[in-house]
């Protein structure tokens, strides 16, 4: 018959040898085949009509290593028994059980059986004994060996006495029983006619190697016909993971939009995180409810006299930029504290200190922390994309553009600015994107222009587009994920589901 392949070939020549009907493991064997191998051709071959499967289950009785225990040393009400036969049929509990070498937990069991199978029983605290001699194994210890010499018995092939038998084991724990499935395969009329036949059993191919083309070789041998459509296994390679994946892509898309990396401590004080951003000093972001503060050390040095000072007059009063200020005063108390930093943007000021001439292209993707409930959207930990242009003719133009490249690049198709506030940026706005899944527009980053207030004191004469955002909502999009727990949740199911290259 045309379309046989080789194993279904082989397979249907053993069943002819073996009568024309097999177990699977009898077919594995004569046809020189894996088992595995077998069990396919069998489906393809009862698909065609060739063969029926015949299905057993029964189960199987093994010895628990408790079990085997006993079936060496004898039951515990046996060992009892003996050494009450050497102590003259009497005893107390203590001297029975010193002279039986139970151990504690076995002896309880040991008289329950004792006193069961009416060998004896506990009369004013003495084991006396009811027989004079060793009574002959019972069932129980009979059936005990006999699985142990023969290591596993099937149920069904048990009379209906010893399945009562066995089931008393398995109470004791001393004996387990596990279903197995026995494969039975027979030839149908059409298989009987085929392998009657004869097949040719030609040696296939299975793969092409540079020896076969080179040789030439390869127009006289068999190739193996692959149905491209039957499902194999599963793989699940090592891969990197999901998160680590957007955040290398993250880094991709902005160096390829020539922006350099800059890095910078989880600790901060207070002054780079808030007050070198003109955030004032009871702002609330800064209260314990949404910043983590440092309990040991508590606070950290300040920079430069100058700038701390600038900053501080800038708080209080405006300073030379033109702005009122806050209007309170200022603290370097509060500013020394040290604070697990709350934003990125603590580093890209950072940076403005010591890098103040255009043309600056720098970001970070990295962690920052905020004290917040973990809900759907909302993790305590968390990373965030940002970065800083600085450029003589920068516009709020530019930032909008360079943000909608770098999500576009990202596979983010609907962006929309929306307008928004922070204490350091003016104009400010929000990128925003639709989840698709979610059904809503998410937050993508914060944006906006630095105020004069924040790039007075660091003595920076250009305009300053910033931006910062939640890479995790970005890879809620891409993954579309609809919590953003799942990304920190160890979920194996899920990790293997997302694709190797995203
Ligand atoms: N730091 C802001 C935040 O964490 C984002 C932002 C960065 C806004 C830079 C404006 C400018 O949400």
């Amino acid at each position: 018959m045309a379309g046989l392949r080789l194993h279904e070939k082989k397979t249907l020549m053993a069943l002819r040898i073996l009568n024309g009907k097999a177990s699977v493991e009898d077919i594995a064997e004569k046809g020189g085949l894996a088992h595995a191998a077998v069990m396919r051709a069998a489906l393809t071959l009862s698909e065609k009509g060739l063969v029926k499967i015949h299905e057993k289950r029964w189960s199987v009785a093994s010895l628990s290593s408790e079990g085997e225990y006993y079936a060496q040393y004898g039951l515990p009400e046996r060992r009892l028994l003996r050494a009450l036969l050497r102590l003259g049929g009497e005893a107390s509990v203590d001297e029975a059980v010193r002279e039986s070498d139970l151990e504690a937990e076995m002896v309880p069991i040991a008289l329950g059986w004792l006193k069961k199978k009416n060998w004896g029983a506990l009369r004013d605290e003495r084991c006396t004994l009811n027989v004079e001699v060793e009574p002959p194994p019972g069932e129980d210890e009979k059936l005990l060996a006999n699985i142990f010499e023969k290591r596993s018995v099937k149920v069904e092939e048990l009379s209906e006495g010893l399945k009562q038998v066995l089931e008393t084991l398995r109470k004791r724990n001393l004996v387990e029983i596990e279903e197995k499935v026995y494969r039975e395969l027979e030839l149908t009329e059409e298989g009987w006619r085929i392998a009657k036949k004869g097949l040719e059993i030609a040696e296939e191919v299975t793969q092409l190697t540079p020896e076969l083309i080179v040789s030439g070789r390869w127009r006289n041998v068999k190739l193996t016909r692959f149905d491209v459509t039957t499902p194999g296994p599963s793989v699940y390679p090592g891969k990197t993971h999901p998160l680590q994946q957007i955040i290398q892509r993250a880094r991709e898309i902005f160096l390829e939009m020539g922006f350099t990396e800059i890095r910078g401590p989880l600790v901060e004080t207070a002054f780079w995180n808030f007050d070198a951003l003109f955030q004032p000093q009871d702002h609330p972001a800064r209260e314990m409810m949404d910043t983590f503060y440092l309990a040991n050390p508590q606070t950290g040095r300040l920079p430069l006299k100058r700038l701390v000072n600038a900053v501080a007059k800038t708080h209080e009063d405006g300073w030379i930029t033109g702005s009122k200020g806050w209007g309170y005063r200022w603290s370097p108390e509060e500013a020394k504290k040290l604070v697990l930093r709350t934003h990125t943007t603590a580093e890209t000021i950072k940076y403005l200190a010591t890098h103040k001439k255009p043309p600056i292209k720098v970001f970070s993707v990295d962690r920052v922390y905020r004290n917040e409930q973990v809900t759907y959207k909302h993790l305590a930990e968390f990373h965030q994309i940002e970065g800083i242009i600085v450029d003589k003719k920068a516009t709020f133009r530019d930032l909008m553009g360079t943000l909608k490249t770098f999500y576009t690049k990202f596979g983010i198709e609907k962006i929309e600015f929306w307008p928004s506030y922070f204490p350091y940026t003016e104009p400010s706005a929000q990128a925003v994107a639709y989840h698709p899944k979610l059904e809503r527009w998410i937050e993508l980053c914060g944006m906006g222009m630095f105020r004069p207030e924040v790039l007075a004191p660091l003595g920076i004469k250009y305009p300053v587009l910033a931006w910062g955002g939640g890479l995790e909502r970005l890879a809620m999009i891409e993954l579309g994920l609809d919590d953003i727990r799942m990304l920190y949740g160890n979920n194996v199911g899920w990790l293997r589901r997302t694709p190797l290259c995203l």
